[in-house]
């Protein structure tokens, strides 16, 4: 029988609108394995535990052998690329670039994800139905062959298994990893559950915003909590699909689990290529897996942790700046004005109900940037533990 220990979790509440309390306090029962989830990821009082699968339980052994796969260019077949190429620590593990190129120069169309508190997504990538849990989705950076990421292809796979499985430091990894395997084979199902375990550990709570939660009245400036208070607002709307602890619609943790939000697509507004609200044609969004024409321009609301370090932004990195994606929610669409993918978004039939547009002015612009910006997290940036092991540490 689970022993139940008592927590304290901090939740915004509605009482903020009202220009009352910032918070208010909640007590949970949660169980010992639960507890042992929390100790693992060091988790502050204010963050909910995350599911963590039955079937690949988390242990500080699997987060080990994920960090050293995430850093190995032998992970590539052609060894030319490591997870780290496109999901850089210094950069809350997004890119600089709009659209990366994979191991082999495949042009990707999409903006590489920062990956902070992944763990709490109920669906993974900017626009998927179907991946629930990272053991199913990481198949697509390591083993696809269109677009090519890695390229660990069926051809490929017997060669990278054998770098690691002739590895000895790896080949102890492993078995720690593993210990209750039946063999001591390198298997692509190891190396996931290892890489989808160390995702998992990388969590963002301690910036400004995550202080503040916690009780440190002074972390945010009078201008960053205005700031707060109109992205919650009904003017600026964000809330409504940028929510909760990671500020994504796409949510679950370990006591919602069941009932995890499988379907948080919204079109914000970005294209309306030929004025039926289509997308341009080589990523539609939700639309190019349902082949439903009212889910054209369908992505996931992407959680915010970090973003003023991880432009540029969309799912397709077409937006430079801050504040220029605010002026996008401001106008009520982006207008492409020449070009093939020519359109106004803002007269977009698909687009969500809850991208209106508004009047705003510079200093409310300023203030929701500065909010943003409050959830940068320099301890998650400059953490050894997600650090690469294969280089020497600097001093910090
Ligand atoms: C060539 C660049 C590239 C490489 C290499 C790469 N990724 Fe990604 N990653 C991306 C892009 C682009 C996306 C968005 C994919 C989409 O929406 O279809 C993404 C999405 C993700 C997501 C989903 C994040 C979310 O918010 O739902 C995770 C997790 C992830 N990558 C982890 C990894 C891991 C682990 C590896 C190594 C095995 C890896 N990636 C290798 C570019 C890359
Ligand atoms: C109707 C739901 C909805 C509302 C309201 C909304 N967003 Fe978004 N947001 C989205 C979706 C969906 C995306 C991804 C769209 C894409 O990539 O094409 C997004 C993307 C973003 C991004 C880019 C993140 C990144 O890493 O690339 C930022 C920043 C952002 N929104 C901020 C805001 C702000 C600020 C507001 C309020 C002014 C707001 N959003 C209101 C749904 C919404």
């Amino acid at each position: 029988m689970n022993k139940l220990i008592q927590t304290t979790y901090f939740f915004l509440s509605l009482l903020l609108l009202t220009g009352c309390d910032f918070e208010s306090q909640t007590t949970i029962e949660i169980s010992t394995e639960q507890q042992s989830v929390r100790e693992l990821l060091e988790l502050p009082a204010h963050m909910p535990t995350p599911a963590i699968p039955e079937f690949n339980p988390l242990t500080a052994e699997k987060i080990t052998l994920g960090r050293f796969l995430f850093y190995d260019t032998r992970l590539s077949a052609n060894q030319q690329q490591s997870c780290a190429s496109c999901h850089e620590q210094g950069r809350a593990f997004a890119d600089a670039v709009a659209q990366p190129l994979g191991s082999t120069g495949h042009q990707l169309v999409r903006n590489s994800q920062g990956l902070a508190n992944i763990a709490y997504h109920s669906t993974l990538t900017w626009s998927n139905d179907t991946f629930f849990e990272l053991e199913d989705q990481l198949n697509v950076p390591i083993r696809a062959d269109n677009p090519i990421e890695l390229g660990v292809t069926d051809a490929f796979l017997e060669e990278v298994l054998l770098r690691f499985s002739s590895d000895d430091d790896y080949q102890q990894l492993f078995t720690a990893a593993f210990p209750n395997s039946e063999n001591d084979d390198v298997s692509m199902n190891k190396i996931i559950f290892a890489l989808a375990s160390f995702v998992r550990s990388m969590i963002s709570a301690s910036s400004p915003y995550d202080q503040y939660l916690a009780g440190d009245k002074s972390a945010l400036t009078a201008q960053q909590i205005r700031g707060f208070q109109l992205f919650n607002g009904e003017k600026f709307e964000c809330f409504h699909c940028h929510s909760g602890i990671n500020f994504s619609s796409s949510y679950k943790d370990a006591n919602t689990a069941t009932d995890a939000i499988q379907f948080p697509f919204f079109n914000n507004g970005l294209y309306n290529v030929g004025g039926d609200g289509s997308y341009p044609s080589d990523d539609q969004g939700l639309y190019d897996l349902t082949l439903n024409p009212a889910d054209k321009g369908f992505f996931r609301p992407q959680g915010l942790r970090n973003v003023a370090i991880t432009p540029p932004y969309m799912h397709d990195g077409s937006i430079a700046t801050l504040r220029e994606v605010i002026e996008h929610y401001a106008r009520g669409g982006s207008n492409t004005v020449s070009g093939v993918n020519a359109g106004d978004g803002a007269l977009s039939p698909l687009k969500s109900g809850l991208v209106q547009g508004f009047d705003t002015t510079d200093e409310e612009i300023e203030a929701v940037i500065a909010f943003l910006e409050s959830l940068t997290d320099q301890q998650f940036i400059t953490d050894p533990k997600f650090s690469n092991p294969f280089e020497p540490q600097t001093a910090q």
